[in-house]
């Protein structure tokens, strides 16, 4: 540890040392030390990201504390993109607002509480990190009279520093429903003490006022109530402790820079960036730009480490939308190529050991960020282009305002922001329908809630004809594929009838697997059961009533039954994957790492990571090696055993996946040796057959295997026969002889297709020789054709065979033509060959593409370009006839 100490009088601490003693100290005090769980939460469709240190203990504070922890210590991963001060569009513009960040929490379950936690905060940043006492305060729910008296009895704070805040600031809930309690917050005065707030709870000056002098350090929550979907509080059964402290907030408190940019966990990135492009960085707003993209770089690294990739949904999304920002910022200082995937080797240097997951997908992490900047900057020329023409429609219809609609578009689909669209916008004259684009966000957001919403009130209890206070499905389903259940609760939602059974034989999906189907039946009640998925620990079967009526009384014993072939055939489709995956990771190689699957009756779908496409040999290898682990039918082997253990005999534990302590491995011979919770076949024999469909690519980086197993595949195959035959027989050929017959007819076809050619050419030459006599003017002491070309006379494949007969024609002439097609504006010029002392064709062109914005180029006798703005058209014919008046007059 160094003796320096900053302008408060803090020893100077680094990152490193600053997580490492939040964690000792914790431990010290009797806590486990959990490691962050990966920030992608793959086993949880709701969330988007983690964003809070205390995810990954949902379920204790539910009530469901199997693994028996009591206390825990951590760093965790966090990303969070909206909230009150999370708002993506506001990041990088002040000091301590993050994407992603670190939150240090300790946790209660149910054993110690207030007391301690508030003893314990207190001495670690004032007697182990040593903050100045008069500089921190602490908040208290407003009825919360006993976290008031703790503070008193159990720390030597001032008195005058306890301050009372509402519902607001001072309690926690962990979304609409779930646990949630009152909270005690510590914050922190960076500001000079001479001219602190004539009160402290000054709702502009002072603590949790607008002002950014006084900033939240740590937040301690006393969770003791579940809300639920009535808005109602129950009291939770125990009382927990849940923490967070922002690791980067107090890291800048402890280094004494004020700003989280300047702490060691960012100023060599922020310096990276500014010595790459040559701009310096300000700590002010002209320093947004650096603050921006040091800050998404981190987001996007860990999220990508973690398992995401940028895409058009959910997480995805977020991710392209983060991209995105930092991209247009990096064009702010002046890059034009990707940039922002530069800056990761620096990232990993300050991070990697700390997280050795950035390490190790360094390159792949570089790879999906540069292809999605490269993708990014060819968006934005496009949307310059549909901007360009949204401006042109609104004109042209009288109107000086663009649409909130056309405004969400260019959003949502370009990726411009509201302010970029409006800068534009001015310059044109025009403005943007503020409130309508407000409304289409907000439409967006709301699909996005709901969605959410969705699982969280099948947790709670409203809403629930509640049989059993049991809350867990036993599934039965590795051996059985019928039993006698009672039901412990049901629901109709929608058409929809959601039931929870004591026992079951339904898989529910997970991993990939899809849930099962079948039949839910008693005497006098069928329900269809067209789904099963697992929400917390119960297994919620989706049915549609066949028959009968829904009671309570009919309701409580019925038979489940799993639709059989179905289920055989998601076995078979399950186990074939495992196959494939160590076939691949044999022909391809070690890289090869699962990014997601999904196994269903119909087929499978395996996505890896892999830099380039499979050639058609190695596919035909990695079928060929499936097939032959099938007909060896190797027997399938399931054991349950500790994490630990499996891993030392060397199973295929998922990427960024999360695994209790306690895990299943399948085993199929020597061959595979893997992780699973899925339904197997008992030898591989029973997959019968194997066949892959499709090889495609999903993101950079990524491959996706498409196949097929046991009568699907035999079906197919019959299929594609069956084709071959009718096909031979319309041919008049014998199937063996059929490759030969159509190379025979698509030589015929190409011979017609020359002759065809030089028929239009004919046509074409008398339409230029009725162009020379119609249209050409005398001008000066030269002759000129300034036209609009017809589609319907003169289609683009004719363009070439114009532009030759004119040069050739033309003589002392020029001919300049535009052409309107599906949005693009063609530009086309000809010189005659004495005219060509005088200009030439490339040059004319040139100058038409200033006007209309257009790429292209040619000769001296012939050119022609592209524009991607047709409503320029009568401009540019404009600036011919000014360039030739120039040229001949
Ligand atoms: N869960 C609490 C928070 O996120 C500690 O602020």
């Amino acid at each position: 540890m160094s003796k320096s100490v900053n302008k408060w009088g803090i020893p100077h601490l680094s990152g490193k040392e600053v997580r490492q003693s939040f964690i000792d100290f914790f431990r010290e005090r009797g806590h486990t030390f959990v490691p962050s769980s990966p920030v992608v939460p793959h086993d949880d469709p709701t969330l988007l990201f983690i964003n809070s240190g205390m995810n990954q203990f949902k379920s204790i504070f539910l009530g469901d504390n199997r693994l028996g922890l009591k206390r825990a210590v951590n760093s965790q991963k966090c990303l969070r993109v909206s909230g009150k001060h999370n708002d993506l569009d506001e990041v990088g513009r002040d000091t301590y607002h993050h994407t992603f960040f670190e939150m240090l929490g300790n946790w209660s379950f149910g054993d110690y509480y207030k007391k301690e936690a508030i003893r314990w905060s207190w001495e670690l940043l004032t007697q182990v990190w040593c903050l100045p006492k008069d500089r921190l305060f602490a908040t208290i729910y407003k009825d919360d009279d006993e976290a008031e008296a703790i503070w008193k009895s159990e720390t030597d704070i001032s008195h005058d520093r306890i301050l009372r805040f509402g519902e607001k600031s001072n309690f926690w809930e962990m979304g609409d429903v779930g646990p949630c309690g009152p909270c005690s917050e510590i914050h922190f005065d960076l500001g000079d003490l001479e001219t602190q707030a004539a009160t402290f709870a000054d709702p502009v000056l002072g603590v949790n006022g607008t002002n950014a002098r006084y900033i939240e350090i740590w937040n301690n929550v006393f969770m003791q109530y579940e809300r639920l979907q009535s808005g109602d509080l129950k009291p939770l059964v125990a009382k927990h402790v849940d923490t967070g402290m922002g690791f980067e907030r107090v890291l800048s408190i402890i280094q004494g820079t004020g700003s989280n940019y300047e702490t060691d966990v960012f100023r060599p990135l922020i310096d990276r960036i500014a010595e790459t492009t040559g701009v310096p960085y300000d700590q002010g707003p002209k320093g947004t730009p650096h603050r921006v993209i040091a800050d998404h770089l981190r987001a996007l690294a860990f999220a990508i480490a973690d398992g995401a990739t940028p895409g058009n949904e959910g997480r995805g999304y977020v991710l392209r939308r983060i991209l995105r920002r930092a991209s247009r910022f990096s064009q702010q200082l002046n890059q034009k190529d990707p940039f922002i995937y530069r800056m990761l080797p620096t990232l990993v240097n300050i991070m990697g050991d700390a997280f050795p997951e950035l390490k190790q997908r360094q390159d792949y992490i570089a790879q999906v960020i540069h292809a999605e900047e490269d993708r990014f900057m060819r968006t934005l020329r496009d949307g310059l282009a549909r901007f360009s023409k949204i401006a042109g429609d609104t004109k042209q219809s009288g109107k000086t305002t663009i649409s909130g609609q056309d405004a969400f578009v260019l959003y949502d689909t370009y990726g411009f922001p509201v302010d970029l669209t409006g800068v534009l916008a001015e310059e044109q004259g025009l403005n943007i329908d503020h409130e309508a684009f407000a409304a289409a966000m907000e439409e967006q957001r709301e699909r996005a809630r709901s969605a959410a919403k969705f699982d969280a009130s099948i947790a709670a209890d409203e809403g629930w004809t509640i049989l059993s206070s049991q809350k867990e499905t036993r599934f039965v389903g590795y051996h059985e594929l019928a039993c006698e259940s009672r039901v412990t609760r049901y629901r109709e939602l929608g058409d929809d009838i959601l039931v929870c059974l004591d026992r079951s034989p339904f898989y529910a999906e997970a991993g990939g697997q899809v849930g099962d189907t079948g039949w839910l039946r008693s005497d006098e009640l069928e329900l269809r059961v067209v789904n099963t998925f697992k929400v917390l620990e119960m297994h919620v079967h989706k049915c549609s009533l066949v028959h009968g009526l829904l009671n309570p009384e009919k309701l409580r014993h019925l038979k489940a039954q799993v639709e059989i072939d179905a289920r055989a055939a998601t076995v078979r489709n399950h186990s074939a994957t495992h196959l494939l995956h160590a076939a691949l990771r044999q022909v391809l190689g070690d890289h090869v790492q699962q990014q997601g699957s999904r196994v269903a009756p119909e087929g499978l779908r395996f996505d890896f990571t892999q830099p380039k496409a499979l050639t058609n040999e190695e596919i035909a290898r990695v079928e060929h090696i499936v097939n032959r682990e099938i007909m060896a039918n190797r027997s399938v082997s399931v054991a349950e055993k500790s994490l630990d253990e499996a891993k030392r005999e060397g199973a295929v534990a998922l990427f960024g996946e999360k695994y209790g302590d306690h895990v299943r491995t399948i085993k199929m011979g020597e061959f595979s040796h893997e992780l699973c919770g899925g339904t197997h076949a008992e030898a591989t024999g029973q997959i019968g057959s194997f066949r892959i469909t499709v090889e495609s690519s999903i993101a950079a980086g990524i491959r996706r295997i498409e196949a097929i197993t046991g009568f699907v595949a035999v079906e197919q195959a019959r299929q594609t026969g069956q084709v071959l035959t009718n096909l031979a027989q319309s041919l008049k050929a014998k199937p063996t002889e059929l490759e030969q017959k159509i190379l025979e007819i698509s030589e015929k076809l190409r011979a017609y297709d020359k002759e065809l050619k030089s028929i239009r050419l004919e046509q074409v030459n008398q339409r230029v020789d009725q162009m020379l006599n119609e249209d050409s003017k005398a001008l000066g002491s030269g002759r000129v054709i300034i036209k609009k070309l017809d589609s319907a006379i003169f289609p683009k494949e004719t363009h070439q065979a114009v532009l030759d007969g004119l040069a050739a024609k033309l003589g002392n002439g020029v001919a300049v033509l535009t052409h309107v097609d599906e949005g693009n504006l063609s530009m086309l010029a000809a010189v005659g060959v004495e005219a060509r002392s005088k200009t030439k064709a490339g040059d004319i062109i040139k100058d038409l593409c200033k006007v209309a914005d257009g790429r292209g180029g040619g000769r001296p006798d012939k050119a022609q370009a592209g524009s991607k703005f047709p409503e320029k058209e009568a401009q540019v014919l404009d600036a011919a006839r000014d360039f030739l008046n120039k040229l001949f007059v």
